[in-house]
């Protein structure tokens, strides 16, 4: 705008129009606040990526006090006169390339953060933003993906959960490298994603450096603070392994240690079958909620203790630790794409059952389709497609691997195989679409396949006897 001021003569303006009709044609506009997913509207922003965070926290277990600071490194992939970061604690500053820049909340979970100058498309910048809050009392929709335990905090959902403790853009598109620094007092630890580069203790307060050197996703980035019994090892593969549990986890303790101890084990075989393990570390814990899910954050999975209330499970385990591959590595392009995650898992724990010998995957595909008779709504769900109230949907978990031994039959284990390794190292730290996978397991085998994902992804009819034949189910 500057070179506008002055326009000394007619010649100079022309050269000026010449070259700064272009320029003005790209006047800074704010950042989308959406980064366009056809589930989840509200979740991630346009203008920019970010490539790192750097988390320095406080954690008061007590009072569920969370206190922090984060500094985001990103690229404006446009000229931005402000921009949106998805957010729910309480803002107290936020400075953009070391300057105070000026913020509001927006909508259900946005900062809306206009920065003192515009930025330029290309650049870096820097985000520097200081809050604090009580995530537990912070409810969307009467929910907090923050759980407050008795000794601590744990930050475990999908498809987010960041919001609760960090800023961030909080979708699998934009993946980043993180520096999570948390003190907590010292008879309390704190555990994270990676490896641990640093543990400091003063003044009654122990801080724990954690690093993902690796491109993560914001919801299988994790926090949890407790009371742990923390063990460390390495694969035979020289992983370094850290495993945590909770001390008071109680009936379900050696039956949560019996199924995560067998991480290493785990990852060495599913490395076999997807390929090279794609991160540095590796492990699982197990922290004092009375939730019963599991989730694949990254290098360390979470596990409720119901998990293991009825013994040890080693297949949950397989589960999460295959989703290191298929959602951590290769992570969705869209939420309606979780098939890709899911369908995958799933059908790396039927691959665990045929090694164990309790059942082949295709045993396991015979049963579920009979199991399920024709007027089952668990057949009206498309796997492919399952929309965003369905997408954690049994269909997705047990019709989804279907699809997959579907292909196993039509393409031969050796092809299968290869499709499988090939994906994970063709899309390694990236994002892909079901139809991505469609085409791609068509350009390995040399086949055409549309009609078999149809028919087990996105049909919502149970396919006849004759269709499912014609697939060897
Ligand atoms: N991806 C997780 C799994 O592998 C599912 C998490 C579902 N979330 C939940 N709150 N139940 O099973
Ligand atoms: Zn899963």
């Amino acid at each position: 705008m500057r070179h506008r001021l002055l326009v000394p003569s007619a010649a100079a303006a022309a050269a000026f129009l010449l070259l700064a009709v272009p320029a003005s044609a790209a006047e800074p506009k704010p950042g989308a606040p959406s980064i366009g997913d056809s589930y989840y509207p509200d979740a991630g922003n346009g203008g920019y990526h970010v490539s790192h965070y750097d988390l320095r926290l406080k954690y008061q277990p007590k009072t569920d006090q969370l206190d922090g600071t984060a500094t985001l490194t990103a690229t404006a992939t446009q000229d931005l006169s402000r921009f949106d970061l998805d957010f729910l604690l309480d803002t107290k500053e936020v400075l953009v390339n070391g300057k105070k820049a000026a913020f509001a909340k927006s909508g259900v979970h946005k900062l809306e953060i206009t920065p003192a100058a515009a930025l330029a498309q290309g650049k870096s910048f820097t985000i520097v933003v200081r809050y604090s809050g009580v995530p537990s009392q912070v409810k969307v929709a009467g929910f907090s993906a923050w759980q407050h335990t008795p000794d601590g905090g744990v930050a475990a959902q999908e498809p987010e959960s960041a919001a609760w403790w960090f800023p961030s853009n909080d979708h699998p598109l934009d993946k980043a490298t993180y520096d999570i620094s948390v003190s907590v007092p010292d008879d309390v630890q704190a555990i994270s994603n990676g490896v641990l580069a640093a543990k400091s203790s003063k003044l009654g307060w122990t801080r724990y450096n954690w690093r993902s050197t690796k491109p993560q996703a914001t919801y299988l980035t994790t926090l949890a603070v407790g009371r742990f019994d923390i063990t460390t090892d390495t694969t035979a593969n020289g992983l370094p392994v850290v495993n945590a549990y909770s001390k008071d986890l109680g009936d379900n303790y050696d039956s949560a240690k019996a199924s995560v101890e067998r991480s290493s084990e785990v990852i060495d075989w599913e490395s076999t079958v997807f390929g090279p393990y794609p991160f540095t570390a590796v492990g699982g814990y197990v922290p004092n909620v009375p939730t019963h899910f599991a989730l694949e954050t990254q290098t360390r999975p979470f596990y409720s203790p119901a998990q293991f209330a009825k013994g040890a499970n080693v297949s949950v385990v397989v589960h999460e630790l295959a989703h290191q591959w298929f959602g951590d590595n290769v992570s969705v392009k869209d939420w309606r794409d979780i098939w890709l995650n899911e369908g995958f898992a799933s059908y790396a724990q039927w691959l665990w059952s045929e090694k164990e010998n309790e059942g082949t995957a295709q045993q396991l595909a015979d049963y579920i389709y009979s199991l399920h008779p024709a007027e089952d709504p668990f057949w009206t769900v498309k796997p492919g497609d399952p929309g965003a109230d369905k997408q954690f949907d049994e269909a997705v978990y047990d019709r989804g691997p279907i699809a997959l031994q579907a292909l196993r039959n039509q393409v031969g284990d050796k092809v299968f195989f290869e499709i499988l390794k090939g994906w994970t190292s063709a899309n390694r730290y990236g994002n892909a679409s079901v139809q991505d996978f469609t085409r791609y397991a068509e350009k390995v085998s040399g086949k055409p396949l549309q009609e078999l994902f149809d028919t087990w992804l996105f049909t919502t009819a149970k396919p006849s006897a004759a269709e499912a034949a014609k697939w060897g189910i």
